[in-house]
């Protein structure tokens, strides 16, 4: 039972009688932000009173004569102009509290309403750099799975990798001139890795090269342009002072464009040898759009080399995943829902949804003035074609209840055209979401890019993240000694990725955030560092005293109540699935660190306390005090291994 939830449905029943819209009343009800008031606050006689003309304080009496709490709480208060405060009994909690001693689930009970959730997640392009937004999406896509898992529903992990995409073409071409067979046979991934920034590069050069003129001559006429204006503007003239603007940011980005092409430009001008390659591949862009085409239309040698390139940009990305400890139900790229596109084209013409328009075959949505192309007037299929396959899959075949698509927030228009089009293409009965998130920041206050840009990128992030953390354990352990080598390498393993996870977790995942190494593994503080390490210190508690956590008498156990730290840790302990709501109402995993953070720091209160000392306790309240450390221990394990976060008993 959740706390919260219990008095929501017991105000619901003492409301009825005084309102038709109760709901938003429900609302109202809240944590204390003061324990002064009570544990909990239903400010609704405020509404009420207004809307019945009525004194609030009078409304409240009669809300609280009407309430049925007894069984949990203490007699409510009205205070002030109308507040309702709502303290629970303390036999209650305590009795709640030792009713879950023992218990990893926290006394979280299954959900009676299970659904059937497909999580597309991680889902990077293979064989092109994976970059940290694909860490963000792994690391966010892999805690909503582990708590839906969790709560009771069924999870389908999906990583719908880019499997099918133009970087093959380019592999391709490269792979046919280019390939160093040494390099590509002591490491495929890597050497195919290069070929495709190789490709890109010149590629690049090129249309920077064709584009630059162009780009000149842009740049002077906005000059002109913007000359002209200033000279004609008058300063208090809205509209001229506008149109300054705009002229403005004209020369800017087109100053921006210049720049950027004459970089891609020198990037190879520079360099003899790229030079003369680029010199010797005129055609380069084109003639790699072409091996794409060949391969997508079943060309026998094309596709004997994807054959051979995907199985190691798989295992190369299995690395990533294992040392993440991510995992997938599924890998579905995008090459397998090859077959099904021109039905899907199809079946969109048939229904009147798709129409031709300059060519290209689109859906149009009301409300959007992009079209969505399904198909490209080359014939081509897209990244909508294939995701609209992707969803016929997930509903007839999976029998999905709903799919999470957990990506950048970039491609936020993409998602609304797409699921826009799969309700009206029939399949409006399962649910979609775009589980999106914002960029990673380096310190500079630009995109966070890892050093060399591919998928081995992101393993040296990992190394990096271990090694730094290796200091930290090293640095903890100097004066104990309680580690051999292996143990602390297998424990900076944990700190690592750990510190990793929860930085990225523990911020909104719509909003950008700053990559820092130290804040994320800092020992105080809202890092999984610290809550490691309030984990371990609990099991160490228990070790001094010989106590076996795992026997720990979990049945026998009473809790007694006899401060007030206790009562507030005992009680934050209590209200753990309403973290479990809170991350599965939006998908944010945030509202899971949050109370990790808050419950960690009434414990932090608690173990503090001197009045709440555990090993100067005896008999009944020495069990009892730590019949709360074992719970807490449990939440803290049980709460971040549902972030995909790990713990160590000793550290
Ligand atoms: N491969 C895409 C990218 O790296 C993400 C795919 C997300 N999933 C999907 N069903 N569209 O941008």
């Amino acid at each position: 039972m959740s706390i919260l939830q219990e008095l929501k449905t017991r105000f619901a029943a003492a409301l009825e009688p005084l309102t038709d819209d109760v709901e938003p009343l429900l609302e109202m009800i809240r944590a204390s932000a003061d324990p002064k008031f009570g544990d909990f606050q239903a400010n609704c006689a405020m509404p009420l009173g207004k809307k019945a003309g009525r004194p609030p304080r009078d409304v409240a009496a009669d809300i609280v004569e009407r309430l049925q709490l007894d069984d949990f709480c203490e007699p409510p208060e009205v205070a002030g102009p109308g507040f309702i405060n709502l303290r629970l009994k303390d036999d209650w909690i305590a009795a709640r509290l030792a009713a879950i001693a023992g218990d990893d689930r926290l006394g979280v009970a299954p959900t009676d309403k299970p659904r059937h959730v497909v999580v597309d997640f991680s889902s990077p392009n293979v064989a092109k750099p994976m970059h940290v937004g694909h860490l963000r999406s792994s690391v966010i896509g892999d805690a909503i799975c582990r708590t839906l898992k969790f709560a009771g529903h069924r999870v389908t992990s999906d990583n719908h990798i880019g499997d099918w995409g133009t970087q093959f073409g380019m592999i391709i071409y490269g792979y046919r001139h280019f390939v160093n067979a040494e390099q590509y046979a002591a490491d495929p991934v890597s050497e195919l890795a290069r070929l495709y920034r190789l490709v890109n590069q010149v590629s690049d050069y090129h249309s920077a090269t064709a584009k630059l003129p162009t780009l000149q001559s842009d740049l002077e006429q906005h000059q002109q342009a913007l000359a002209n204006a200033e000279a004609a503007a008058d300063p208090a003239d809205k509209k001229a002072k506008k149109k300054l603007k705009s002229l403005r940011k004209a020369v800017a980005s087109t100053e921006e464009n210049i720049t950027s092409a004459k970089k891609k430009i020198s990037s190879v001008a520079d360099d003899a040898d790229l030079q003369a390659l680029a010199a010797a591949h005129p055609d380069i862009a084109r003639l790699a759009r072409l091996e794409t085409s060949k391969l997508h239309a079943g060309d026998a040698d094309n596709q004997k080399l994807w054959d051979e390139f995907l199985p190691a940009c798989l295992a190369a990305l299995d690395q990533v995943y294992a040392r993440l400890d991510v995992s997938f139900d599924l890998t579905l790229g995008e090459s397998f829902y090859n077959p099904m596109l021109p039905g899907v084209v199809d079946s969109l013409k048939e229904k009147g949804l798709a129409t031709d328009s300059e060519g290209a075959t689109c859906v149009f949505v009301e409300g959007n003035d992009a079209p969505f192309i399904v198909q490209k007037s080359d014939g081509a299929y897209t990244y909508a074609t294939t995701d609209l396959a992707t969803i016929q899959y997930r509903a007839d075949e999976l029998q999905a209840d709903e799919a999470l698509y957990v990506v950048d927030a970039r491609q936020s228009e993409h998602f609304n055209l797409l699921f826009q089009t799969a309700a009206m293409w029939g399949y409006d009965r399962m649910t979609f979401r775009h589980v999106s998130f914002g960029t990673v920041m380096g310190k500079g206050g630009k995109p966070f890019k890892t050093r060399s840009g591919s998928n081995i990128g992101l393993e040296s992030l990992i190394d990096e993240a271990e090694q730094r953390a290796r200091i930290v354990v090293d640095e903890n352990d100097r004066e104990r000694q309680a580690l051999n080598d292996q143990q602390r390498s297998d424990v900076a393993k944990i700190v690592g990725t750990g510190g990793i996870k929860y930085a990225d977790l523990h911020h909104n995942r719509d909003s950008d955030y700053v990559f820092d190494w130290d804040k994320m593994l800092a020992k105080s503080g809202d890092t999984a560092t610290y809550m490691q390490y309030a984990y371990a210190r609990i099991c160490g508690i228990f070790a001094e005293l010989n106590i076996d956590r795992t026997t720990f008498a979990s049945d026998r156990a009473t809790v007694l109540l006899t401060q007030p730290p206790e009562r507030a840790l005992a009680l934050q302990l209590l209200q753990f699935d309403q973290a479990i709501d809170g991350v599965l109402a939006e998908y944010r995993p945030n509202q899971l660190t949050a109370w990790l953070f808050e419950t960690a720091g009434k414990f932090s209160s608690f173990y503090a306390h001197p009045e709440c000392s555990v090993k100067g306790a005896t008999g009944e309240l020495q069990q009892s005090r730590l019949v709360l450390c074992d719970v807490m221990a449990r939440a803290l394990k049980t709460g971040l291994s549902l972030l995909g976060i790990q713990t160590a008993d000793v550290m």
